[in-house]
């Protein structure tokens, strides 16, 4: 047999094999990537993160009663968020309930599941969210059979209007969503008086939460003008929040809680009628490691509500640290307030192309995010910003500068007009494997190379239009996913 199963390897020989895989990845330590990762560098967290992740990794959570240990490390984290994010832990029937899902997503996905399985004479369900609202819930409509409401946010405030989020809200809405804070540029919805209306409408509102809903509450302790958006808010039936994000555990796990046990109950799923065990699910996994949970125990008994204080603090250093040195760069622009932990800039000068930039940064070891244009939004560089970025802020300024000087020097990237003209016009439909193999063959993508320069790349995608560059990744990514 060939490939992985081409014969046993020591167990010094595989982990040197990942280890030497691993070397093509982006740095996921050390403060200079800026999406994906959320480093703390807390000395110590990583290997007892590890070992908690060991220790539990063959544990199954599809029988809490066969396995007490994670059912009482699920409760545990739940009681964490709900104490945290403005719920109830009293030990009664009216109390926040919730659960730990692998992530955003599936904690998205849920609430949206929830929220239309409550209203079962729905026939034709629709969810209200901000055009900035996290693209999980397009993906959980998808799945679901929920239809959106899109309402536009504005291009300078980054939020909804209010007013526009509650008349779109109908006879058939299920659900309300607003971001506390935003992924792209966080910003923090108009919570309370959405979720007012909602619940005027008996429509459930949600709170996505899961990028800041950790760092939230100290930020506001620390300060700064952090709006109510939690569990305290009239009207807010459920929130979520990712602990692989700004709780500082290793990747999956998110909660989701809901206002009450009542409101969770929809969420579940069972199943009886075959031959088997009963499947009873609170979650979209059955079967479900234990690893990321206990990871998730140990990591908040680590850094406790001091620890997690102290990282806000060093993280708000950070991003004012970092906003101030991309507000007196000539020609950036914040396009937001950096009042979570976000840093998102544009660009003011023609000649200064944002994607360009964010290759420059990325040549001198610095990962950003670019973003695309969107609803009247500029095309701008996103950075994520943790704990670890703190000790790098000063090195910031002088490669920042750098790299505006050498973006401007290169100019901006340029797209081909005939390449131009199909990204404008070109049906999704139309769109075939071998015309994307060519295309990606020719921007130097898939090959030796696993970062090279993006910029082409992304001038190509700002010029598609959504459904035309969700084709293009996917027809890219199922090259990129081949058997080997
Ligand atoms: C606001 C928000 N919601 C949902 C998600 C989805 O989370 P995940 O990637 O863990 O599925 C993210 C991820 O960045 C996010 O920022």
């Amino acid at each position: 047999m060939e490939g992985l199963l081409s014969g046993s390897a020591g167990a010094e020989a595989v982990l040197a094999e990942i280890r030497a895989l691993r070397e093509a990845d982006l740095p996921t330590h050390g403060g200079t990537l800026f999406a994906y990762v959320y480093d703390p560098a807390v000395p110590g967290l990583d290997d007892l993160t590890s070992a908690a992740h060991a220790l539990a990794a063959h544990v199954n959570g599809l029988d809490p009663t066969a396995f007490p240990s994670l059912l009482t490390m699920e409760n545990a984290l739940v009681g964490a968020a709900a104490r945290l994010l403005g719920g109830t832990v009293e030990g009664g029937p009216g109390d926040t309930a919730g659960s730990v899902t692998s992530g955003g997503t599936e904690s998205l996905i849920l609430a949206v599941k929830a929220a239309r399985d409550a209203r079962p004479e729905v026939e034709r369900p629709r969810l209200v969210m901000p055009a900035s609202a996290h693209a999980a819930f397009a993906k959980a409509g998808h799945y679901l059979g929920v239809a959106l409401d899109i309402v536009p946010v504005d291009p300078a405030a980054l939020t909804p209007e209010p007013e526009a989020m509650i008349a779109a809200m109908g006879p058939n809405t299920v659900l309300a969503v607003v971001s506390a804070p935003s992924y792209a540029h966080g910003v923090v919805d108009p919570v309370a008086p959405v979720a007012a209306a909602a619940s005027a409408r008996g429509i459930r509102c949600h709170v996505d939460a899961c990028f800041g809903g950790w760092v939230l509450p100290y930020l506001r302790r620390l300060g700064r003008d952090v709006p109510a958006f939690d569990l305290s808010v009239p009207g807010v039936t459920s929130i979520s929040v990712d602990l692989h994000k700004y709780a500082y555990a290793p990747k999956g796990v998110s909660v989701l809680l809901h206002r009450n046990a009542a409101l969770r109950m929809p969420q579940y799923f069972g199943w009886a009628d075959w031959p088997g065990y009963t499947m009873v699910n609170p979650v979209i996994s059955s079967t479900r490691s234990g690893g990321p949970i206990a990871a998730a125990y140990a990591a908040l008994r680590y850094l406790g509500d001091d620890g997690y204080l102290a990282l806000a603090r060093t993280t708000a250093a950070a991003v004012d640290g970092l906003a101030a040195i991309v507000a007196a760069q000539d020609g950036l622009r914040l396009l937001a307030d950096p009042a979570s932990t976000v840093v998102v800039f544009t660009s003011d000068d023609p000649e200064l192309d944002v994607f360009v930039l964010a290759d420059e940064l990325a040549a001198r070891g610095w990962h950003t995010q670019p973003q695309m244009t969107h609803g009247g939004i500029p095309a701008s560089i996103h950075l994520s910003v943790a704990a670890a970025v703190a000790p790098r802020v000063g090195d910031f300024a002088g490669v920042l500068a750098d790299a505006v000087a050498a973006a401007r020097a290169a100019g901006p990237a340029t797209v081909p007009t005939e390449v131009a003209a199909m990204a404008a016009s070109l049906p999704p439909e139309a769109l075939t494997t071998e015309m994307v193999a060519g295309l990606a063959q020719g921007l130097g993508l898939g090959g030796d190379d696993p970062h090279p320069r993006m910029a082409p790349v992304n001038a190509i995608l700002n010029l598609a239009p959504p459904a035309l560059r969700e084709r293009l990744l996917i027809e890219f990514l199922s090259l990129l996913q081949r058997s080997s």
